[in-house]
């Protein structure tokens, strides 16, 4: 590829391992403040030289920016992406867009947004490099890695990382970290498009606690709404939501409902009336507001630029929660637009800017630099929105569309994926990519959204979802039943079981979410961090690790690839026979993770008894940790949680344990706790009670 190389232009220090290096003739005004990022920087010259570098230039009439990799530099991240784990030799359009089944443009552009590449040495040590921009762009791992954008030049940063998972940890101190996120949303959450009318919501629940099958939350799509308008509720499906929603809780299930972002574009619709009286919406370029089809019919955007509309967008949200609804699902948010040649807005409509980023105004511009930022901009005036209606509660946004940073407000799925073998494999590298682009909370429509999954592929996909970040079932409309039991009493067990599996790792689970909140380290890894010097597993996703300690093998890995031996199966968390349909879980040497009993919710969940799981490495040594609070609202922050850390020794008679603990809401001193070698699980290594080792 051709490319015009400029002189540089400023190089920056953040800090001895972060740099920034603008493009010849930057204007600021074009990307800054940076979306993506939590705030600016501060900076100084960058004096020392630097290893890696980029080279602005221009190409095909875009401006382009080239970094050179050694031959032998893996590259991941780049988001949401399908295709393998490893990104050599791949592109991505970075234009957020509506997917159905990854097809259009052969996958290349998905719902999300992520410039982001993250490039791991031989050796283990690795890098990162951002380019700063929310423009149209394509992002190229080639020989070198480029960025190819219809924007103007944008600065470059370059993130030196000991490994990968200190160069995310560092992206993170640039990004934000995500908020702690109430215990209940990664509990087991149920969907489909959609349950109706009320009383099949409810139905849902009872069959879900009667048959115990753990369930936190149900998700309840469009068809709640008044002829799919936004805020609004049907009068015969849903007449009393509150009284629905008051049901599920009182059987420890949460509600979370959908709001998309069109607004549909009809007089004494109050909703429209308002924000038409409020001058809210995205603009083509002459001045009207901007509009196109969605579930409506013709809708209005409101435009998340402006001030005004983040005022608005909040007080919707006033009365809609108020009848106890618990999370907002925030969907069709790149927009999607079913009557536009583009699938969306086009690229001069005009967002005006002014509401406040990190303190700063952002300033008006095209759709064409505020697009792959919209369903962000979205989820961000939704969780605030959520926030100021519950002030109580820590607000819990999924949104379908977003860009590098959004993390901070919202968690994702990976939007439209289709019922088959293929995108449940490929669930895997997708998860973990946006894993390692920052992103801590996500995963697949379990079952596969478009099509119809089969009671094989429906267990399997369980049996592997229920360790994914967010662990979701979604389908499509009008498709057959998919619940857990309507594949029959093989599958509803297979379900049941691997549910009971996840919510015996909450404590540990918890924990990783804690830890995402406190340093950015992902929940979800790839596999290749159980040993980065392997070169196979550099290509390995059919497996991946649950935080650094605990690594998930479905039996349909490849056999060929292994990790190190001493990376040892746990015992049964729940009632799984090894060596069926379950993945393997692997414990790392010298690791410890704490288990509880599995229960139908989060709720139930106790931590009376206490089991760590405990490998011990070479000097019969393992060390772990336990996070818990009030599992929702924000005594934590008061110091209302535990934080325990342990250090377990293998002894000619058992083990020592020795715990540490932080916070001021301990757990009993007469909480059991047993110790498991998991070398030797028949028998445990230690059971006592949490105050003698204390
Ligand atoms: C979109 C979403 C899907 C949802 C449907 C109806 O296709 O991606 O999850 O069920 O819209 O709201």
């Amino acid at each position: 590829m051709s490319g015009t190389a400029g002189a540089p232009g400023r190089s920056l220090s953040v800090s001895a391992t972060i740099a920034i290096f603008e493009p010849p003739q930057f204007d600021p005004s074009q990307t800054l403040p940076s979306l993506m990022l939590n705030g600016e920087p501060e900076t100084s010259p960058l004096e020392d030289p630097w290893p890696t570098t980029p080279s602005f230039g221009e190409a095909h009439g875009k401006r382009t920016v080239d970094i050179a990799i050694d031959r032998d530099t893996d590259l991941y991240g780049t988001g949401e992406v399908t295709g393998p784990l490893r990104r050599n030799g791949q592109t991505i359009e970075l234009w957020n867009t509506d997917n159905p089944s990854y097809r259009r443009v052969q996958g290349q552009r998905l719902y999300q947004s992520h410039p982001w590449v993250l490039g791991v040495r031989p050796d283990g040590s690795a890098f990162g490099i951002l380019h700063d921009s929310t423009w149209r762009q394509s992002l190229i791992c080639g020989r070198t890695i480029r960025f190819e954008t219809d924007g103007p030049a944008a600065r470059v940063i370059v993130i030196l990382g000991e490994d990968a998972m200190d160069v995310l940890r560092q992206l993170s101190n640039l990004t934000g970290k995500m908020e702690m996120p109430p215990l209940w949303a990664l509990g087991y959450n149920q969907c489909r498009w959609s349950y109706y009318p009320d009383a099949r919501v409810r139905e849902i629940a009872n069959e879900f606690r009667s048959r115990k099958i753990p369930l936190d939350v149900i998700w309840v799509d469009i068809h709640y709404m008044d002829d799919y308008r936004v805020f609004t509720f049907d009068p015969e499906r849903f007449p009393d939501p509150a009284a629905t929603n008051a049901y599920l809780h009182e059987r420890d299930v949460k509600a979370v409902w959908m709001i998309d972002p069109g607004v549909a574009k009809q007089d004494g619709y109050s909703v429209y009336n308002s924000g038409e009286a409020r001058d809210v919406w995205i603009k083509t370029a002459d001045g009207q507001p901007a509009q196109g089809e969605v579930w409506p019919g013709q809708t209005v955007f409101p435009d998340f630029t402006t001030k005004e509309a983040v005022h608005w967008w909040s007080e919707q949200y006033q009365d809609f929660l108020a009848v106890g609804i618990d999370g907002v699902w925030n969907d069709m948010n790149e927009p999607a637009i079913f009557d536009a040649e583009t699938w969306t807005l086009p690229e001069d409509a005009v967002h005006r800017g002014g509401a406040a980023h990190a303190g700063l105004p952002i300033p008006e511009g095209p759709h064409l630099r505020y697009h792959n930022a919209y369903g962000m901009l979205m989820a961000r005036a939704t969780r605030d929105a959520v926030l100021k209606a519950k002030p109580d509660k820590r607000p819990f946004v999924l949104t379908r569309a977003n860009v590098l940073g959004g993390h901070r407000y919202c968690a994702t799925w990976t939007g439209d994926n289709r019922s088959c073998w293929h995108h449940l494999k490929m669930s895997i590298p997708m998860s973990v990519n946006l894993s390692l682009s920052g992103q801590p909370f996500h995963g697949p429509d379990i079952g596969g959204f478009e099509g119809e999954a089969w009671p094989e592929l429906f267990a399997e996909w369980m049996a592997i979802g229920a360790f994914f970040p967010f662990c979701r079932g979604h389908t499509i409309e009008k498709s057959a039943d998919h619940e857990p039991w309507s594949f029959g009493p093989e599958t509803e067990e297979v379900c049941r079981v691997a549910l009971r599996r996840r919510y015996a790792l909450m404590p540990y689970l918890y924990t990783l979410f804690r830890r995402a909140s406190e340093t950015g380290a992902p929940v979800m890894l790839p596999a290749f961090l159980a040993d980065p010097a392997e070169e196979e597993l550099r290509f390995c996703d059919d497996r991946f690790l649950l935080g650094s300690d605990l690594a998930v093998e479905p039996g349909w890995a490849d056999k060929t690839i292994s990790l190190p031996e001493d990376w040892r199966l746990i015992p049964p968390l729940a009632e799984e026979v090894p060596g069926d349909i379950h993945p393997a879980l692997r414990l790392r040497p010298g690791g410890l993770i704490p288990a509880c009993a599995p229960a139908v919710s989060t709720e139930a969940l106790t931590l009376e008894t206490l089991t760590l799981h405990v490998n011990f490495d070479q000097d019969g040594h393992a060390t772990g940790s336990l996070y818990w609070d009030e599992r929702e609202g924000f005594g934590f922050e008061n110091g209302a949680y535990t934080d325990l850390s342990f250090v377990c020794q293998r002894t000619d008679a058992g083990a020592t344990l020795k715990v540490t603990a932080a916070g001021q809401r301990p757990l009993p001193a007469e909480t059991k706790i047993i110790v498991i070698d998991v070398a030797n699980a028949e028998q445990p290594v230690l059971a006592t009670r949490l105050g003698a080792v204390l």
